[in-house]
């Protein structure tokens, strides 16, 4: 009596914990089917980043159920078709946002009225007007997106597109998977998009660009490192300035992050990193950049994914490849914002390190001249503008964009809709003053904290360079 109680009791504790995992399950798809739909809606208005972060945590979801469904191959099929449409509206998006913050002045403004037209979509308005206005700017930005794709930042060298015609000894399937999904031709960003981190650019122009143009005096004792590691706080510019790189070096531009990976981990990841690096020397000059590299690379610990671990041991031999083909011109650039998360061995082959800091302050104010005060109105003096750039001091360049965005919302809310509809031009909104810089950054706190810094200059004092 006392077993059969217990085999019942069991039973229904197993039939208990399946109905939970199957509730947890639905839970998890139903939110990520939301983010999905939420993360389309974002990119239709143009809000990239937003989309951005709810793509990726229905990324999160789907990889999520895939793991805990693993026995049901149908169900397994239905998740990997989701992944991989999300996966292909990331990369839609990066591209897409990648053009947005190079826009020059012209079109950030448009950006602006779009940004603002799109805000107020949710209010009952002169949809027809609205639609007009919308369809012009996106006439507009098409026809100077052309003029950027002629422009010099999509020309490459001739040894490049030579090498690009030769054929590839890689399987055609990856082949069309890395180039789809992680080579990337024109992120059209340049140099001098980024403000401050002078240093930095200086040593990244010596370590990549300048080899990559006179190889014939970077060799020997000058020959550059074939491993870099990018580190800072979050918002410093990692991402912005390895597609600088892509865009300035004219060298074949491989960008991948733990995002583009995971969605091949199951079982492909290592065969994609193999073909990854065989496309890099076949195409070189090449660089092969690693975004947030502590997701893939992260320290090895005890219960650690066995894909994971091989994938990581891939890397590894990978980069030891890279530097021991001194002839080969293929650099290994790698992001991170949690470089004591790095593996040491994945580390100690990234043998260049370089610390982005948080802007100081004629970096900030660099920032603000450029992203707000020549696109803007406003009344701010040369002391107004000393007062913002010391009131912003310990805010990254990141949050500096947002408090910016913030600032430049200001007058446009005082602003009916319909005014807003019926507005000729820019000059018709109110000036920028002080006020609205100290208001906003008071809403738009510092991303990063003291503590931060303190651990980074610790990590930095141990094993960073500059
Ligand atoms: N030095 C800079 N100059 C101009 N804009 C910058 C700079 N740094 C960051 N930004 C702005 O902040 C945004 C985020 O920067 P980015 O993605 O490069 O940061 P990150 O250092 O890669 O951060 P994370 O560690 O979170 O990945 C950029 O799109 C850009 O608008
Ligand atoms: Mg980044």
């Amino acid at each position: 009596m006392q077993t059969q109680l217990t085999q019942q009791q069991q039973l229904e504790s197993f039939q208990r914990q399946l109905e939970e995992k199957r509730q947890y399950i639905n839970q998890v798809l139903e939110r990520s089917h939301q983010n999905l739909v939420q993360g389309d809606k974002n990119f239709e208005q143009f809000y990239f980043k937003e989309a951005h972060t709810i793509y990726i945590s229905a990324i999160e979801g789907f990889i999520e159920i895939m793991k805990m469904t693993k026995d049901d191959a149908n169900f397994q099929d239905y998740i990997k078709h989701r992944l991989n449409y999300t996966m292909d509206r990331t990369q839609m998006q990066n591209k897409h946002q990648a053009g947005y913050y190079s826009q020059n002045v012209n079109k950030d403004a448009l950006n602006f009225i779009k940004s603002v037209l799109q805000e107020r979509t949710e209010q009952p308005t002169n949809q027809e007007k609205k639609n007009e206005i919308i369809q012009k700017i996106n006439d507009i930005n098409k026809s100077e997106k052309k003029d950027i794709n002629t422009g010099q930042a999509d020309e490459k060298p001739p040894q490049i597109e030579e090498a690009q015609k030769k054929k590839s000894t890689v399987d055609p399937e990856l082949l069309r998977q890395i180039e789809e999904s992680i080579l990337d031709s024109s992120p059209n960003i340049k140099w001098e998009d980024i403000q401050g981190l002078e240093d930095v650019k200086k040593v990244l122009k010596e370590t990549i660009v300048l080899p990559t143009i006179r190889p014939d005096i970077f060799k020997g004792l000058l020959s550059p490192a074939k491993g870099i590691l990018l580190y800072g706080p979050p918002g410093t510019g990692k991402t912005m300035l390895a597609k600088a790189i892509a865009t300035e070096c004219k060298c074949t531009f491989f960008s991948c992050s733990a995002v583009t990976l995971t969605s091949k981990w199951m079982g492909e990841g290592e065969r994609l990193v193999r073909s990854l690096f065989t496309l890099a020397y076949e195409r070189e000059p090449s660089v092969i950049f690693i975004d947030e590299i502590d997701s893939i690379m992260g320290a090895r610990g005890g219960n650690e994914h066995e894909a994971s671990r091989r994938l990581k041991t891939e890397f590894l031999v990978q980069f030891d490849g890279v530097n021991s083909n001194s002839d080969k011109k293929v650099l290994v650039l790698a992001a991170t914002n949690r470089p004591q998360d790095l593996d040491e061995a994945a580390l100690r082959r990234l043998t260049r390190r370089i610390y982005l800091p948080l802007p100081d302050g004629p970096a900030r104010k660099s920032m603000i001249e450029k992203k707000f005060l020549a696109l803007s109105q406003h009344s701010l003096s040369e002391e107004d503008i000393e007062k913002i750039v010391e009131l912003s001091q310990g805010y990254s360049s990141a949050d500096l964009v947002s408090v910016i965005k913030e600032v430049a919302m200001m007058p446009i809310r005082e602003i009916s809709t319909e005014k807003l509809m019926e507005l000729k031009d820019l000059t018709e909104i109110r000036p920028v003053h002080l006020d609205d810089f100290t208001t906003a950054l008071k809403i738009v706190s510092p991303s990063v904290s003291s503590h931060t810094i303190q651990e980074f200059d610790e990590w930095r004092r141990e094993k960073g360079q500059i």
